[in-house]
Parts: C-alpha cells; sequence; structure tokens
C-alpha cells in the first residue's frame, strides 16, 4: 500500500509488417514460421539452461531446418569467455571521445568478431545504467550519463554491430541504475534478508525525458533485440512489466525486435508472456535447476489457451526477423566455434550435464588489426583536465613512473575471472561485460620504451606503498613524475575489496589520493594519470599547484599504455570530453546508492526523486543563479569541480557566429487510428497431448536441459502445477489475450515513436577557429534551455568532433528536432514544445558556452 505502481498494458502488441527496415526480415520470418511447430516456436523462445551449450546464452534449435539455435555472448567491451579476441575501449571512453565515426566503427569490430566466433546475439551496448548514481557499478559499460550522448553513441554502435551480421542487445530496460538489491537471491547472499528485488520508482516524465530517450534512439537505428532488466520498476519487475514493454517499448516506441530476459531475470510462466517477454534466458528458472517456467510449460499454456497462439507466433517472429535483418539466411550458418566453460580444445558441448564431447574450441583469432583501431579510440577517448604547462612531454631528462596502477597484475591481465580484482593498471571493470586480453600494453611498458627512444632516464615503482622509495625517487633534480591512480567497480555478483559492484565511496583504490599527494609534496611538476569507471573526488588535490596535469583514461582496454603514451607526449592531441559530471563531494550529487534495504524485507524502494535533474543537470540547478562561465568548484560546494563536457586540448579554439536557420515542418499530428488485428501464422495445432511429449525414438535426453516436449501427455501430471485447471480469465489481467485492432497511441511510431518527432525544426551554425599552433580536435556541443520551471538549466542536444588546423576555422552544423525542443506531457501522453521561451547555447563544455541566442 502506498508504494509506486506499475499500471497495466494488454495486449501485447505483435510485429507491423509495414515497420521500415523491417518489411524484408518480417517476410522472411513469415515464411518460416508459417512452417514452424508448436515445438518448435517454444524452443526459439526458451533458452537450454545455463552452461547448457556453448555460450552464455543459447535457445534450442530446429532439427527440420538443419538449423543450430542461436547463441548469446556478452558483452559491450569486446566478446566475453573467449580467445583470441580483442579488449575495446570501456564505452565510457568510447563516448568520451564523442565521435560518432569512432562509435560506428568499434561497434562494427566488436560484431566482427563475435560473427568469427560464431556469435548471433553480442549482448551489448549497454545504457542502463545511464548513470544516475556516479559510484554505481556498472557506468563504464554505457556511454556516460547524459541521454543524448548515450542515445547517439547507442545507436551508431547498434549500427556498426548489425552491419558486421550480428543482432544487438541494447540493456538493461530500463532504471537498473545500481547492482545493490538488483536480484533478491543475491542481495540475499550478502545477508539482506529481502524476498523481492529493488524497485526503481520513477515518475512518467522522467522516463521519458531521460531514461527512454537513449532506448527509442536504438530502436531507430534498428536495434533487433533489448534485454529486460532485473529490478522492479514500479513495483513490477522489469521483464513482466507489462506498462514498459507492451505500452512503452512495443506500442509507443513501435520496437520489433524480441525483449530477452536478463539471466534470472524471469520471474513467472504466462505472466511474462502476455507481459511483452520473448526470450527467456538462460533458460532454467535458477542456474541449473533443469526446470524452466517457460519450455514444457509454454508448449502446455499455448495448448491450453492460456497464453495465446498469436503472441507465441509473434516471438518467434520477432527473434527470426532480428536475425534474417542483419543479413542472415538459413543456407549458412557458421558453426560456433569456442566454448564459454572451457579453453580446452576437446570438451563437452553441454557443459553443464558434461555431455557430447567433441572439439569445442578451434581458438580461431578474430582480432584483424582492431589493435591500432583501439589505440587510437582510447587516445581519443582521454580527457586532458589540468594541464599547467606540464603536457605534452618533450624528450624529458628523467621520466619517473609512479603507482601500482602503471604495472601488471601479479597474475596475469586475465587472471582473475570476470576481472574481479583490482591488481595492477585498471584496462577494464569487472562482471560479465569483460573480454580476455590477447595482451595488455601497460604504462609502465610503453612509456619506458618511448623514454627509451628519447635518451631519457626511465624508472617506475609499481607499488602505491613504497613511501620512502617514492619521495627519495621523484625528490631527484629533473624528476618528471607520473603517478598512476585508479578506482574500480563492476557487476554486483562479485565483491573486490568490500566493493559489491557499486563502489563504496568516490575516492581513488589503494591510497591512491595519498600517493598523490605525497609525490606533489615533494615534486613541483607531478602529473596525474586517473583510470577509473566513473568519477572520482580530486577535491584535496586538484588545485595543488604542484599537480601540474591530470588525465583521465577512463578504462583503455588492451592498448592502455600506448595510448596514454600518445596523449601523454603528444603524438595525439587530447580532444576527449568528460561524459559525467565531476563532483567535489559525494553529497553533492544529490543521490547515493541505496545500500540498506528500506522496506522491511520487502523490495527495497528507490524514489528517483531528483526526477529529470540528473547529473549536470542537477548541479546546473543548484547553481543556476551563478554565473554560466564557473567551472571550477573554489570553494562552491555546490558547483562542480569538472563539469559534463569539459576536456583540455594542447591548442586553444575559439567559438564564433552563431546562426540559426528556422525550417518549416508540418504541424504535429499525433498518431492515431488502430493496429492490424493480431496475425496468425501456421497454427492448427493437434490438441492430442500425445504429440508433445518426448519422442521416443533415437532421442538423446541431455541432463538438466531445457526442451519444450511434456513429460506426460496428462498435463496435471506434466506440469505438477497446484494451480493447474485455472482458466486464463483467473488469473491473467484483463485484455492479456485479446488478438483484435488495437488504437494505436498518439506519440506511437514503429521506429522509436511518431516520426515527426525527429522533423528538424532548426539548424544551427556556428565558426570555430583553431587559435593556437597544433592541430587538434574540438568537440562543439550545443544545448538548449527549455524553459520551464521543471526543466534543468540546459541539456546537450547536439555535438561534433571537428578536426581543425592552427589559424583555420570550421564549422559546426546540428539539426535541432521535435523531441529535441519537446517536454513529455504527463496529460497528452505526447511529447509537445512548451510556450517558454527557449535559448540555444554552443561551446565546448556544458558550463563553458560563449554563444547563445533566443529561438524565434
Ligand atoms: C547478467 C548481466 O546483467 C547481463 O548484462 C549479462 O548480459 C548477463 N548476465 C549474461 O552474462
Amino acid at each position: 500500500a502506498g508504494l509506486a505502481y506499475s499500471p497495466p498494458y494488454y495486449p501485447s502488441p505483435w510485429m507491423d509488417p509495414e515497420a521500415k527496415g523491417w518489411e524484408t526480415a518480417y517476410a522472411q520470418a513469415k515464411a518460416v514460421v508459417e512452417d514452424m511447430t508448436l515445438l518448435e516456436k517454444v524452443n526459439l523462445t526458451t533458452g537450454v539452461g545455463w552452461m547448457g551449450d556453448l555460450c552464455v546464452g543459447n535457445v534450442g534449435s530446429i532439427p527440420r531446418l538443419g538449423w543450430r539455435g542461436l547463441c548469446m555472448q556478452d558483452g559491450p567491451q569486446g566478446i566475453r569467455f573467449a580467445d583470441y579476441v580483442s579488449y575495446f575501449t570501456s564505452s565510457q571512453v568510447a563516448a568520451a571521445s564523442f565521435d560518432r565515426g569512432l562509435l560506428y566503427r568499434r561497434g562494427n569490430a566488436m560484431a566482427a568478431e563475435a560473427k568469427g566466433k560464431g556469435v548471433d546475439v553480442l549482448l551489448g551496448p549497454s545504457i542502463g545504467p545511464l548513470g544516475r548514481l556516479p559510484a554505481a557499478g556498472r557506468n563504464w559499460e554505457g556511454f556516460g550519463t547524459d541521454p543524448y550522448l548515450a542515445g547517439v553513441a547507442a545507436a551508431e554502435t547498434v549500427k556498426g554491430i548489425q552491419d558486421a551480421g550480428v543482432v544487438a542487445n541494447v540493456k538493461h530496460f530500463i532504471v537498473n541504475e545500481q547492482e545493490h538489491f538488483r536480484q533478491a537471491g543475491e542481495a540475499r547472499g550478502y545477508g539482506f534478508d529481502i524476498a523481492e528485488s529493488l524497485s526503481s520508482n520513477v515518475d512518467d516524465r522522467t522516463m521519458h525525458e531521460v531514461y527512454l530517450w537513449p532506448f527509442a534512439d536504438t530502436i531507430r537505428a534498428g536495434a533487433g533485440s533489448i534485454m529486460c532488466s532485473y529490478q522492479q520498476i514500479n513495483n513490477s519487475y522489469g521483464c513482466q512489466n507489462s506498462y514498459l514493454l507492451n505500452g512503452i517499448l512495443k506500442q509507443e516506441m513501435g520496437f520489433q525486435g524480441f525483449v530477452l530476459s536478463d539471466w534470472q531475470a524471469q520471474h513467472a510462466g504466462a505472466a511474462t508472456a502476455v507481459a511483452g517477454l520473448d526470450m527467456t534466458m538462460p533458460g532454467d528458472t535458477v542456474f541449473n535447476s533443469g526446470v524452466s517456467f517457460w519450455g514444457a510449460n509454454l508448449t502446455n499454456a499455448v495448448l491450453n489457451g492460456t497464453v495465446p497462439e498469436h503472441r507465441l507466433d509473434d516471438m518467434a517472429m520477432r527473434i527470426l526477423a532480428a536475425w534474417f535483418k542483419v543479413g542472415n539466411s538459413l543456407d549458412e550458418v557458421e558453426e560456433v566455434n569456442f566454448s564459454s566453460w572451457t579453453r580446452d580444445t576437446v570438451g563437452p558441448v553441454h557443459f553443464a550435464a558434461n555431455e557430447d564431447v567433441r572439439v569445442i574450441n578451434q581458438h580461431i583469432d578474430v582480432r584483424e588489426n582492431h589493435g591500432d583501431m583501439i589505440r587510437s579510440d582510447a587516445a581519443r577517448g582521454t580527457v586532458l583536465l589540468k594541464n599547467e604547462g606540464a603536457l605534452p612531454l618533450d624528450k624529458p631528462k628523467f621520466v619517473a613512473v609512479v603507482g601500482e596502477d602503471a604495472g601488471p597484475r601479479s597474475v596475469g591481465p586475465n587472471g582473475c575471472a570476470d576481472q574481479g580484482c583490482n591488481d595492477g593498471t585498471l584496462a577494464a571493470g569487472w562482471g560479465s561485460g569483460t573480454a580476455s586480453f590477447p595482451y595488455l600494453v601497460t604504462p609502465d611498458s610503453a612509456l619506458q620504451k618511448r623514454a627509451l627512444e628519447d635518451g631519457s632516464r626511465y624508472e617506475s615503482i609499481l607499488s602505491n606503498w613504497a613511501d620512502d622509495a617514492t619521495v627519495k625517487l621523484v625528490s631527484e633534480p629533473d624528476a618528471t613524475p607520473i603517478v598512476f591512480v585508479n578506482a574500480n567497480s563492476g557487476e554486483g555478483y562479485m565483491v573486490v575489496d568490500g566493493n559489491r559492484g557499486d563502489r563504496n565511496n568516490l575516492t581513488l583504490w589503494n591510497g591512491g589520493d595519498e600517493l598523490i599527494k605525497r609525490v606533489a609534496g615533494v615534486n613541483p611538476n607531478t602529473i596525474v594519470v586517473v583510470h577509473s569507471t566513473g568519477p572520482v573526488l580530486v577535491t584535496d588535490w586538484y588545485q595543488n599547484p604542484n599537480v601540474t596535469a591530470i588525465v583521465w583514461a577512463g578504462l583503455p582496454g588492451q592498448e592502455s599504455g600506448n595510448a596514454i603514451t600518445d596523449i601523454l607526449y603528444g603524438r595525439v592531441n587530447p580532444g576527449g570530453k568528460t561524459p559525467f559530471t565531476w563532483g567535489p563531494t559525494e553529497e553533492s550529487y544529490g543521490v547515493k546508492v541505496l545500500t540498506e534495504p528500506n522496506n522491511g524485507n520487502g523490495a527495497p524502494q528507490d524514489d528517483f526523486t531528483e526526477g529529470v535533474l540528473v547529473d549536470y543537470r542537477w548541479f546546473d540547478k543548484q547553481t543556476e543563479d551563478d554565473d554560466m562561465g564557473v567551472t571550477h568548484a573554489d570553494g562552491n560546494e555546490k558547483a562542480p569541480v569538472f563539469e559534463f563536457g569539459f576536456g583540455l586540448s594542447y591548442t586553444s579554439f575559439e567559438f564564433s557566429d552563431l546562426r540559426v536557420e528556422k525550417k518549416d515542418p508540418r504541424p504535429y499530428k499525433p498518431t492515431a487510428g488502430e493496429t492490424a488485428p493480431a496475425p496468425r501464422f501456421g497454427g492448427n495445432y493437434s490438441q492430442d497431448y500425445e504429440d508433445y511429449v518426448f519422442p521416443s525414438d533415437e532421442f538423446s535426453y541431455v541432463y538438466q536441459h531445457i526442451y519444450p516436449y511434456l513429460n506426460s501427455s496428462d498435463p496435471v501430471e506434466a506440469l505438477a502445477d497446484p494451480d493447474y485447471g485455472l482458466t486464463a480469465e483467473e488469473f491473467l489481467p484483463p485484455g492479456a489475450l485479446d488478438g483484435s485492432a488495437q488504437p494505436k497511441l498518439p506519440a506511437s511510431g514503429p521506429n522509436g515513436g511518431n516520426a515527426q518527432l525527429w522533423d528538424t525544426m532548426y539548424t544551427v551554425f556556428a565558426t570555430i577557429t583553431n587559435t593556437g599552433d597544433v592541430v587538434g580536435d574540438e568537440v562543439a556541443q550545443l544545448y538548449v534551455s527549455l524553459g520551464g520551471p521543471d526543466d534543468a538549466p540546459k541539456v546537450l542536444r547536439g555535438f561534433e568532433r571537428i578536426r581543425i588546423d592552427p589559424g583555420t576555422s570550421e564549422t559546426f552544423r546540428a539539426d535541432l528536432t521535435r523531441r529535441d525542443l519537446s517536454n513529455w506531457d504527463v496529460v497528452t501522453q505526447n511529447w509537445v514544445v512548451s510556450d517558454y521561451p527557449k535559448t540555444i547555447y554552443v561551446g565546448n563544455s556544458s558550463r563553458k558556452l560563449p554563444l547563445s541566442t533566443r529561438l524565434e
């Protein structure tokens, strides 16, 4: 009682045969689905169980078609659990580049590697968590805290992935903003007595303007699949929230692909089917339990009419259409040539059951020349936060590298499973968003190589605790110390240094702050490099005049050392911008990870009371009356230290000549009319339960594997369900079975929403001049003040990374769409351009905006 509530939305929308970009795939899927049996359709929707086959997720095969089923594999930073693959930069670093081309190519290269291993669905990109909470464990898997940036970045990534013939999986839908309590079982393992997972309680407007925004972009980009999240949204589980899956995702945003569950995020059978889930992963209710909410249960539910046939058809259609859409064909399906569970060449295909032993790892090297790209990406995503003339380095006489974070890990770069430790240089966070390093170039090795080429003297102390030796070394005349520090985080199923996924605080790890202060205490030219999964508190030392440069390198991936050397020596002129705000204190963010249950043993309740004021929007609101030009905190505990979008270069830029062209799109028309009724494909299934039991001949049952077959031709016995016999109407919500034409929602459309939301209303131009003496990249940024009392002071609505030769100028151009200028109106359930006066700003950070004008 009194808890946030998510209203029902039924029936689950079926695919639209006319959705742009999906027409051919729809026809191809239809041709197959029409001939599929009930059992085959069910097999497509249900995973075979944890470790039941070669990939992290696998759905059953269709032997009649000689089809092996689908392989779903993590993740957003490269291929997990495979050898001879690349370790890419984190998405957060890629986002910091603000470079659309880079984001596309990175996605494309990751997917080329996935394809080479036989992967069908790559479990990325991630845009949830968005980064509402600075300490949240998995923020680095996404593209920074701004929905506009995340939307552009994720859409480019989706296009890159799918152009390589792999289905992208956008995750986690939705408001999966922290690790604590994401799964009740996991939390109980940590000693919390809770029966249900966390509920993220979010209002409709915030949901649309912040959290759904980037998902809409990925749908527009044609994303083939979406992963529903572990936690609840307004007290309804992510994978059975009919309002979000049926109402918003599939109806309003017109998503045509399939929804797959996060691993063990499914909590019911028929209820999830009618609420819009299309595929259950990994298929068993609890890992290796041998039982499933779907599989045989779904077969039976369709047979007895609990789940409508058209819903199962639609699941199969969505799954196959997504797979066809990226260019697949049933005639040439590559085999999966690696196993997630062992590196042995010969081993069991069905690892959990230890059955079907054969060659499972072909050790195929799929890396091509991606290393060069990763080096360049990591450098382009590196952010120069402070530089008092210390950088770029120019043949320093003596380079003194300090810190554990510059060196190798004692057990090797892959020595901790899923990167679950923090030892040596931090190039990747922990959890399922990991890959395997083919090598890891440490900062120490790359910087030493460079120093030797230059004839510099070089020494490194790869420990944070060698106090006396460190002070002695960096006190030497002519020493240029480079101090490497880090802060790590990851996924909630692992605990590193006492951090359960989410960081316990925002300070540096392993005494990093002390190390910096120790070095800067004796050396007047101390350079600091931070490897981290998000912001850290720099308040204690960033203004120290002896700290002459600060560089954020995020999680750079396998080419870490080469990339940072390129930046420090000016081979690459820094052009990255911080994709999140660096606050002066933990409190300054206004929000915190919920670390104690607050609802008895019910679902912990996380109210998103800050609403749309996420990250820089919050900081801007706190300091609304201050000068827009304020950059550094300088004692103002409400102003950021480094604001969103900020980053320096070795050259300087000037912005001038703001121009706005008003376009004249047709007036906005809310979508009206009705959908077609639910189609039926094939069907006329036999009602004889004998036809659905395990086949008797030549069938070899794999232990604990999830099958679509019934155990017995007596459904009561087959399902052993105490509630068996209740009719659908008795326990499913009204409308769940309805297959009739449905009214369309006003904001709806098949490619992310009403197509007119993407009409251009204004085009903005500005001139940027490189006023320094080296070539450099500037990220021009366009912000809009929507003007309402409840709006953030400004929101990012355009950007472009532009390379400019010294002494020359380039033009920045950005289109403002109707959506860019709209608010979500909760009454009309539509996007509306409000009457409040709108101002646009152009500059090179969220607080350095020299150009502005009122929109007419
Ligand atoms: C759980 C994670 O939340 C998800 O991101 C991942 O793809 C699956 N596990 C599979 O590893």
